[in-house]
């Protein structure tokens, strides 16, 4: 029988996860099975459980389970405890083990996809949501010459500022209108930049050697990339590589050997 995998989530169909896990799987021949199942918002517990007892190997969790996913397991990476979400599971002797790959996956793409060195940088992260807390921790340790969190509510900013505090980085909460001066690196993780508008931001926060980020991907351009674009940024990318490479990670986790991204990135921009 094939390896199992699958990936949780509520909604799932749009995941591209299994299109990515069967992509790595083919570059060594190697047999495995990866689905999309989307579990009751309030039965994910027992939708896990049915999976693992089925004899699955290794899960992806998605929205909007990664913090419930995190609080049912019995062993945690340091980087799950730290992020305090759980993007990927699997089960040994019984107890389910929690890991979280969003940083590492962002930290991948940033620099070997895009070529951005973040050590000595000024960043400005946009939100203090789930998906903030998941890439902080790998941020920081690029030891930024500063990273700012910047939030509509700046009380949850001062929030992760107190949790991440004490890494030898620089780390500021600000509300989003306060923001002033320059930034290298802007990475967008307001989720509103998915759907539609983007929250207005002083001038000044782009000069002709920024780069911006954000963590969604989609057929178009998001709100985020059209503003930074027209603010004049020295590039603009979307989350399709931090995707891939936080798929690789899991890969590596579960299967032992990483898997070549670059083929699997181009091959889904594509499409
Ligand atoms: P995620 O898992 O995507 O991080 P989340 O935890 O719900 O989801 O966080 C959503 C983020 O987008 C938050 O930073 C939120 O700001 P608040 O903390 O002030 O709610 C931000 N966000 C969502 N819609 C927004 C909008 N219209 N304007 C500004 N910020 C917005």
């Amino acid at each position: 029988m094939s390896d199992r995998y699958a990936v949780f989530g509520n909604p799932v169909s749009h995941s591209r996860s299994p299109d990515i896990h069967h992509a790595f799987a083919a570059q060594r021949g190697e047999d495995l099975v990866y689905e999309r199942i989307e579990a009751p918002v309030h039965g994910f517990p027992a939708a896990l459980a049915a999976f693992f007892d089925g004899g699955g190997l290794g899960a992806n969790v998605t929205v909007p389970f990664k913090e419930q996913a995190h609080d049912l397991c019995g062993e945690l990476t340091g980087r799950a405890r730290q992020a305090g979400a759980v993007n990927t599971l699997w089960r040994r002797d019984g107890v389910l083990h929690g890991d979280n790959t969003d940083g590492a996956g962002l930290v991948a793409d940033l620099r070997a996809n895009q070529g951005w060195a973040l050590g000595g940088k000024r960043l400005l992260v946009l939100g203090a949501g789930g998906a903030v807390r998941g890439v902080l921790g790998p941020l920081l340790a690029q030891a930024p010459a500063e990273l700012v969190i910047a939030n509509r509510t700046l009380a949850r900013a001062e929030t992760l500022v107190e949790r991440f505090a004490g890494q030898g980085v620089a780390l500021h909460a600000s509300a989003l209108d306060a923001l002033e001066n320059r930034f290298d690196v802007i990475i967008n993780a307001i989720s509103a930049g998915l759907h539609g508008d983007m929250p207005a931001l002083p001038d000044g926060l782009v000069g002709d050697a920024t780069v911006a980020y954000d963590m969604v991907y989609g057929a178009r351009p998001t709100p985020f990339m059209e503003w930074a674009g027209a603010a004049g940024a020295a590039a603009v990318r979307d989350g399709l590589g931090m995707l891939v490479e936080q798929a690789a990670e899991a890969f590596l986790v579960w299967r032992g050997w990483r898997p070549d991204t670059a083929p699997v990135l181009a091959s889904l921009r594509r499409g």
